[in-house]
């Protein structure tokens, strides 16, 4: 007969400890809360307390429900309190001796038919297990940081983990309304092991000072839609937690050098800063525990003072005539710029013009724009076939085709004709900028501006420095990202700038763990969209951008970085072969010509 769980136990009412007794509490179950002394149990009661009273501010829920929640919780120090209790779930620090510990302790304390759970994130279930003499009674419940907010669980089963016990578990996770993907035991299980590389290399890109911690975040957040920066999230995460996690995964997980913690975890944590619940990690918090970010002294200067030495743009050259070019000359018309465009004839200005007349039309029946303004952004674009036209501009944006060769003696032909002082950008999503710059006399006045497609509606642009451009020009290329409505970030030149860099080798990672047949790509997205909150799942977003794209910017950042985990997945490189290429080919990952 399945198991009807009234009563569980939570031990460690750290991060996720009291959020997982929120969960069970909110769901009727009566919860023995367990921790290690007075002082804990006191934060500990805390953090569920605080988190209870903000969903009532928020009207998520009702006073009386918050106190039938709260008496159902029963506040203890040691496990002898558990005695009672179905199951028991575990958060303890993620440390295997720690867990073991505590596992062979509850395997004498509980009762016999008990289940023994943990929500570790990466140690292996396993070995924990074995600390009992019931290891087909232990599993891992592995929740998601906020517990109360993220829908995702992972069921871990173990080789020995009965089937019954699983099926009870799963039943249990669909009682608290969580969406459950069950896997067996592999360091990281889905979503951190898809995770966790990209949290470690985003803090490298923060040590080396490649970008701000802002712009770091604000990347993923506007390029990719992510709920959260990767350094908040570490923050949020605790960087103790993210360390041991990266630490246990680089031990089990076949020692990927991405796995191994760079340098300044370790040396955040030894200072105690440990993120959200200490106060202070990459940001500054209003006190221990608090959500809110408070300035400090990396906290940039304010908006007009960090674009002091801003040269004045008024007149803007666009030079091609594809889908960046033609984004991107909407976008600054609108923004009130005298453009120039230029491209290859008549007939593609034509085309260009008429893509973007009808782009501005939309935005007119859609009441974002009246036709008085369409009228005057039409008005002051300037349709040119030749470049000689760009003498007298201010800025000029290339955006012509991926090609080192043609880029660099456009850059060439641009050196002539402009006058000086000009900022000359690249909207190149792949070619370093140095070798763009090189091509002219006035590599301080040369610099990235990588636009997302589609141009007018994705707010970020990459504004990408090389080790020549000067302090102006970058200044000039943030004033004018401001002045068009978007987000600046500003980053150094190498290949795949912040977001591709950072978002890439995770596509390419989840290709890898389909092709070992850990989990399944409906699983694999599942995860990473409930448990993570990400928008798309990495194969609907794979199938989305293009397989071919896509492999094509994981080798370049193989190639230049040279890094062993950021080889191609070869399941990505025979897809391509085979002409499954995405939505645009009708199938890649999945079928889209059937619905
Ligand atoms: N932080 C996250 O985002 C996250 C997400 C999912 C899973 N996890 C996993 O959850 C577990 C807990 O992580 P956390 O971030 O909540 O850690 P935490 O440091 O915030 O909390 C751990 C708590 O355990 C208590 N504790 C220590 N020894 C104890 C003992 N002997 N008996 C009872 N309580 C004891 C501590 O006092 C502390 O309150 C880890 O295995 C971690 O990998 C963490």
């Amino acid at each position: 007969m399945a198991r009807d769980f009234t009563s569980v136990g939570v031990v460690g009412l750290g991060t996720m400890g009291a959020g997982i007794v929120e969960v069970f509490a909110r769901n009727g179950v009566d919860v023995v809360a367990v921790e290690v002394s007075e002082d804990a149990l006191e934060r500990g009661r805390a953090i569920l307390t605080g988190s209870t009273d903000r969903a009532v501010a928020k009207g998520k829920l009702a006073e009386a429900d918050r106190d039938a929640l709260l008496s159902r919780v029963r506040f203890a120090v040691g496990l002898d309190a558990l005695h009672a209790v179905d199951l028991v779930i575990e958060a303890v620090p993620e440390h295997l001796d720690l867990k073991q510990r505590i596992f062979a302790e509850l395997d004498r304390v509980c009762k016999p038919e008990a289940i023994l759970a943990t929500n570790t994130s990466s140690l292996s279930v396993t070995e924990i297990s074995v600390a009992t003499s019931r290891p087909n009674q232990v599993i891992g419940i592995h929740f998601f940081n906020p517990a109360p907010v993220m829908k995702l669980v992972e069921v871990v089963r173990t080789v020995v983990t009965s089937a019954d016990v699983v099926a009870d578990v799963e039943a249990l996770c669909k009682r608290l309304g969580k969406v459950d993907v069950t896997i067996s035991d592999r360091a990281g299980f889905i979503a951190n092991a898809l995770l966790f590389g990209y949290l470690n290399h985003a803090v490298g890109m923060f040590e080396t000072h490649y970008a701000t911690r802002e712009d770091i975040d604000a990347a993923m957040k506007l390029g990719c839609g992510l709920p959260m920066g990767p350094l908040a999230l570490m923050d949020l995460i605790g960087l103790d937690t993210a360390y041991e996690i990266l630490d246990t995964m680089y031990r089990r997980g076949g020692r990927d050098r991405r796995h191994a913690p760079v340098p300044l975890i370790k040396q955040m944590v030894t200072a105690g800063l440990l993120g959200r619940k200490s106060g202070r990690g990459f940001y500054t918090y209003e006190r221990p525990g608090s959500p809110v970010v408070v300035p400090d002294e990396q906290t940039p200067v304010a908006a007009e003072a960090a674009l002091a030495g801003a040269a004045a743009i008024a007149k803007v050259g666009i030079v091609g005539s594809g889908t960046m070019a033609t984004g991107i000359i909407e976008v600054f018309a609108k923004a009130g710029y005298e453009v120039v465009s230029v491209t290859r004839g008549a007939e593609k200005s034509a085309k260009v013009f008429e893509v973007v007349k009808t782009s501005l039309n939309k935005g007119v029946v859609r009441g974002k724009l009246s036709e008085a303004d369409r009228d005057a952004a039409l008005g002051r674009i300037n349709w040119s076939a030749t470049l000689e036209h760009l003498a007298d501009v201010d800025l000029v944006v290339e955006a012509v085709v991926e090609e080192l060769s043609v880029k660099k003696a456009l850059f060439a032909s641009l050196d002539e004709i402009c006058k000086p002082g000009v900022v000359l950008a690249t909207t190149t999503s792949s070619l370093p900028v140095i070798d763009v710059a090189m091509a002219t006399q006035r590599p301080a006045d040369v610099i990235g501006l990588h636009f997302f497609n589609p141009a007018p509606l994705m707010p970020l642009v990459e504004v990408v420095e090389t080790i020549r451009t000067s302090a102006e020009t970058t200044a000039t290329a943030r004033a004018v990202c401001t002045a068009l409505g978007k987000t600046g970030v500003v980053c150094g030149d190498r290949s795949g700038f912040i977001v591709n860099a950072l978002l890439f080798p995770y596509l390419n990672d989840a290709v890898k763990m389909l092709e070992a047949s850990y989990s399944t790509a409906d699983d694999i997205d599942h995860a990473m969209k409930l448990g993570c909150g990400y928008p798309m799942g990495p194969f609907e977003l794979l199938d989305v951008v293009g397989l071919d794209v896509s492999l094509a910017i994981q080798r370049e950042l193989y190639l230049e970085l040279r890094e062993p985990g950021f080889a191609p997945a070869p399941l990505l490189e025979h897809l391509v072969t085979a002409g499954y290429l995405g939505r645009k080919s009708g199938r890649g990952f999945r079928d889209h010509t059937r619905r």
